[in-house]
């Protein structure tokens, strides 16, 4: 397995990469939007495609690179269910797993810090945001924060893990990289505790000041989805309403963009398609699956996914291909779930 630790010295933030393989699929945790470049030219460098781009949750101290990412690769934007951000790709729940090739992150949702905090877990190591720190745990005043429910998630939930997995948090102020569960047990001073309220009393008194960059960073962290000056995605945007009436038209094909985890967990559109975004791509291109649908067969492609994020995206590159018979469904199945409309189980 490919893993590179990056550091942001600013914020003090760690950013991960991982992959399977030289030349394979990537995914990054929690990437700064100053590092962006750095990032390119290490993806570059291992030949590496970026599909996945993930934060542990909303942060206060640094702007994050996860739109930057996105429109440079379109790679697919991840977070937690509970978060605030106005767009991402793809959310994930507490039990769901964050996929690319050969390698699969657990997710674990561990509010407390804030109440949109999640950890990721593999076999052998853990991230954990800023739920755990290497001898310390991250703050709790701040979005929602809560000591208790850090207490629980700390607990309850990452400190269950063996004590030999490995922790890699979101931040180091003293230049520690690395530490296991059992060190952390052990020797990290705030987990000394026996209750819920013995932990919080520490939280509630550790009086820190603000983050120097939280201004700026959380409104521009919570507004980090893709709006599109493109004309042509504007204008091919269908409302829920405007989709529905389409529903049964033998000439448009409904197209699901999302992964297989969300279509058995959220339903999918009677009668659609699935071809998920990471492969949506080559068939697009001259001579692709989907290219040959539109062009050839005289259909319409009504594009939809989790949130309108994937499908925006995937519709301004048919339009770069020439295509122009396509949509796509503003708000996605989110959108289609508050209207009340059906969706069924996908077939397996
Ligand atoms: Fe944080």
């Amino acid at each position: 397995m490919i893993f590179r630790q990056l550091f942001e010295s600013v914020s003090c933030s760690y950013t991960y990469l991982l992959a399977s393989r030289h030349g394979g699929e990537a995914l990054i945790i929690d990437p700064v939007i100053e590092k962006v470049d750095r990032y390119f030219q290490l993806l570059e460098e291992l030949e590496l495609r970026l599909v996945k781009a993930v934060d542990t949750h909303c942060h206060a101290d640094h702007i994050t690179g996860l739109g930057e990412l996105r429109d440079r690769t379109r790679c697919i934007t991840v977070m937690g269910r509970k978060t605030a951000v106005d767009v991402i790709s793809m959310r994930v729940d507490n039990g769901d797993t964050i996929d690319i090739e050969d390698i699969s992150l657990r997710v674990l949702y561990t509010p407390g810090h804030t109440d949109d905090s999640y950890c990721f877990a593999m076999d052998d190591r853990i991230f954990t945001g800023d739920t755990l720190l290497i001898r310390s745990t991250g703050r709790t005043d701040l979005q929602n924060g809560s000591a208790h429910d850090a207490y629980d998630s700390l607990f309850e939930k990452v400190l269950t893990l063996d004590n030999e997995t490995s922790v890699y948090p979101g931040h180091d102020y003293k230049g520690d990289t690395v530490s296991t569960i059992g060190e952390e047990k052990a020797f990290n001073p705030r987990l000394q505790v026996s209750s819920a309220e013995e932990y919080a009393k520490i939280m509630d008194n550790l009086d820190l000041p603000d983050p120097k960059m939280m201004d700026q960073a959380v409104p521009a962290n919570l507004a980090i989805g893709f709006h599109p000056n493109d004309p042509v995605v504007s204008e091919y945007t269908l409302s829920v309403a405007e989709a529905v009436e389409r529903l049964g038209n033998r000439d448009t094909l409904f197209i699901d963009l999302r992964e297989d985890s969300e279509r058995e967990r959220d339903g999918v559109i009677t009668g659609s398609i699935h071809a998920p975004y990471p492969i949506f791509g080559s068939s697009v291109k001259s001579g692709g699956l989907m290219n040959a649908m539109v062009n050839e067969t005289g259909k319409s492609l009504l594009l939809y996914c989790a949130y309108g994020e994937r499908s925006a995206l995937a519709l301004k590159f048919l339009s770069e291909c020439g295509t122009k018979n396509a949509y796509h469904l503003g708000g996605g199945i989110d959108a289609w779930k508050n209207a009340d409309l059906p969706l069924e189980k996908p077939s397996s």
